[in-house]
């Protein structure tokens, strides 16, 4: 709907606040509904301790409009709830992200992101979570999604992101997905003579076809609010680094480098932005199980240990805040690129 108190609006919100420009972003979200025209203005009066306030409202999903209320006892109208928690829904990303706020990195966002239960996943959710955002962290495996339970800002969901029908249910679940992190992978341990049909296949799926599956599901979406963010996990083991015995692996990474640039040419304009990490050897339960696997796991221990230029592996913590910034709007003119995190071993 066009709002017609605009003009009055804009020129309320210049003569108390000569200096800050009247948020465009307000103006696209008023509603001819005279109650919040009165919250719009009361946004723009008290800038930082509504946002405060907005921000207390959202993290703690509160579905009331108490801390409105109490905030502005001289309101005119009473709020009605839906209303209100509509209109902070729509406001709350671009409020959260001005200046004049102090909180959290992902304040406001909505994250969705696979392989959770362990590993680099985990430790994303963890840090998107401590950051503000509401994450739904989805793994295959139920039991170990489990340990998240409990965590603020933390939502867990049983899915394998190689069935078609199980990452749809999940788009829908969700309105709003600011945030798309695609982790899911397998490593394959062999050179192509060691890659049977079924391990190309396999790998292939979980490593790639995963990513379109949930990119084609989430992407729609994201397009209607022309606002969006993918992330995908590649590695350096892909057309960065060949790699001895990852032979299938780094093609399949090698792929999810190239669909990551894809979507962000086919997308840049309508607000989408794509981005891939590419970490070299992470410390992770999947890669003690890979050394351990082995024939000799104490050598195959020294033989990962001898290619970390910096005498050590990355942790999972490491590679989590560098997603932490992919996902926040610090990287806004970021996309199409490869992070590379790998402590200098493709060198
Ligand atoms: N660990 C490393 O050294 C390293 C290096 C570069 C890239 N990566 C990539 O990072 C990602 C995560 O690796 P990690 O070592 O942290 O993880 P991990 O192997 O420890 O965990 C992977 C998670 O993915 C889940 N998963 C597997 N198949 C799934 C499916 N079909 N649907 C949903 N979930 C599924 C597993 O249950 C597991 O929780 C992978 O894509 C991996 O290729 C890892």
């Amino acid at each position: 709907m066009v709002n017609s108190n605009k003009p009055l609006l804009q020129s309320i919100a210049t003569f108390l606040h000569p200096g800050i420009p009247f948020p465009p972003l307000h103006m696209h979200t008023i509603q001819t509904l005279s109650n919040t025209f009165y919250l719009e203005i009361m946004i723009d009066i008290f800038p930082y301790f509504s946002k405060k306030i907005l921000a207390n409202y959202i993290s703690e999903e509160k579905h009331n409009v108490l801390p409105f209320a109490t905030f502005c006892p001289f309101f005119p109208f009473p709020f009605p709830v839906q209303q209100t928690k509509n209109l902070v829904k729509r406001l709350s990303s671009s409020i959260l992200s001005s200046e004049t706020c102090t909180m959290g990195r992902l304040d406001g966002k909505v994250i969705v992101l696979s392989a959770g239960a362990q590993g680099i996943g985990r430790a994303a959710a963890i840090a998107f979570a401590k950051e503000g955002a509401q994450v739904t962290a989805t793994d295959i495996n139920g039991e170990k999604l489990k340990e998240l339970d409990g965590i603020a800002g933390i939502k867990t969901k049983v899915v394998d992101v190689t069935k078609k029908d199980q990452v749809e249910a999940l788009a829908k679940e969700h309105d709003r997905v600011d945030v798309l992190f695609n982790i899911a992978g397998f490593v394959h341990h062999g050179s192509i003579l060691d890659c049977e049909d079924a391990d190309w296949d396999f790998t292939m799926n979980v490593n790639v076809r995963s990513m379109y599956l949930m990119s084609r599901a989430f992407l729609p979406k994201m397009l209607a609010r022309k606002s969006g963010n993918i992330i995908n996990m590649a590695s350096v083991a892909s057309s960065i680094k060949g790699v001895v015995n990852r032979c299938v692996y780094s093609t399949s990474k090698a792929a999810v480098i190239g669909l990551t640039k894809s979507i962000a040419a086919d997308f840049i304009e309508q607000g989408i932005r794509c981005n891939c990490v590419c970490p070299g050897t992470v410390d992770t339960p999947s890669l003690r199980g890979r050394i351990e696997a082995q024939p000799d796991p104490e050598q195959a221990y020294k033989d990962f240990m001898a290619r970390q230029k910096t005498g050590r592996m990355c942790t999972a913590e490491e590679v989590a805040y560098l997603c932490v910034y992919l996902a926040s709007d610090e990287s806004a003119y970021v996309t199409g690129t490869e992070q590379i995190i790998d402590g200098g071993w493709r060198l």
